[in-house]
């Protein structure tokens, strides 16, 4: 029997502020984005932006339907465009925002299960970090180094071989 531990790093910034430009734009551009989501159901809009290797720039936002399991995360609204429009471009970062149209939206927030499991596809794909920027509009603001951080122990297609 031996016992094992997981560690992760991130920082954490009192705001916005603390971001070195390119990031710091790159949430604001999440934020803006927010307004663009599909949202009737939750009333929770969430963007995402990504800045690719070679800096453009593609966004996502969520999109909800009346069957509630069809809805899809802004984070991977936003990685199939980028895969789609740039397929062989790796990602560089991802900035994640909301706007909670019921209640607060001043902490960061963290992709869901299912968003880990493509952030590190993608990764594996591409065999280079995906950074996160997670942020609300207002209030502190987390910087992942590699999406796979928040995904320890992952199933990936080497499996599959
Ligand atoms: N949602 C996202 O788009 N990204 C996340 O990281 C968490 C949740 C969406 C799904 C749904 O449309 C709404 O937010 C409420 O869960």
């Amino acid at each position: 029997m031996e016992k094992q531990q997981l560690h992760i790093d991130y920082i954490v910034y009192n705001d916005i502020n603390g971001l070195e430009d390119a990031d710091a734009w790159l949430l604001k551009e999440a934020r803006e984005v927010t307004a663009h989501a599909y949202a009737p159901y939750s009333h929770f809009q969430v963007g995402a932006v990504i800045r690719l290797a070679n800096g453009e720039i593609v966004a996502g936002t969520n999109q909800e339907n009346a069957s509630f399991p069809i809805g899809l995360c802004a984070e991977r609204v936003a990685l199939a465009s980028a895969a789609s429009v740039y397929p062989n471009v790796d990602i560089d970062t991802i900035a994640i925002s909301y706007h909670n149209l019921k209640g607060d939206s001043g902490h960061p927030i963290s992709p869901c299960g299912m968003c880990r499991q493509a952030l590190a596809e993608y990764e594996m794909k591409q065999e280079g970090a995906i950074r996160l920027v997670l942020g609300g509009l207002t209030g502190k603001v987390y910087l992942i180094n590699r999406a796979n951080d928040l995904l320890p122990l992952s199933f990936s297609g080497e499996e599959l071989g």
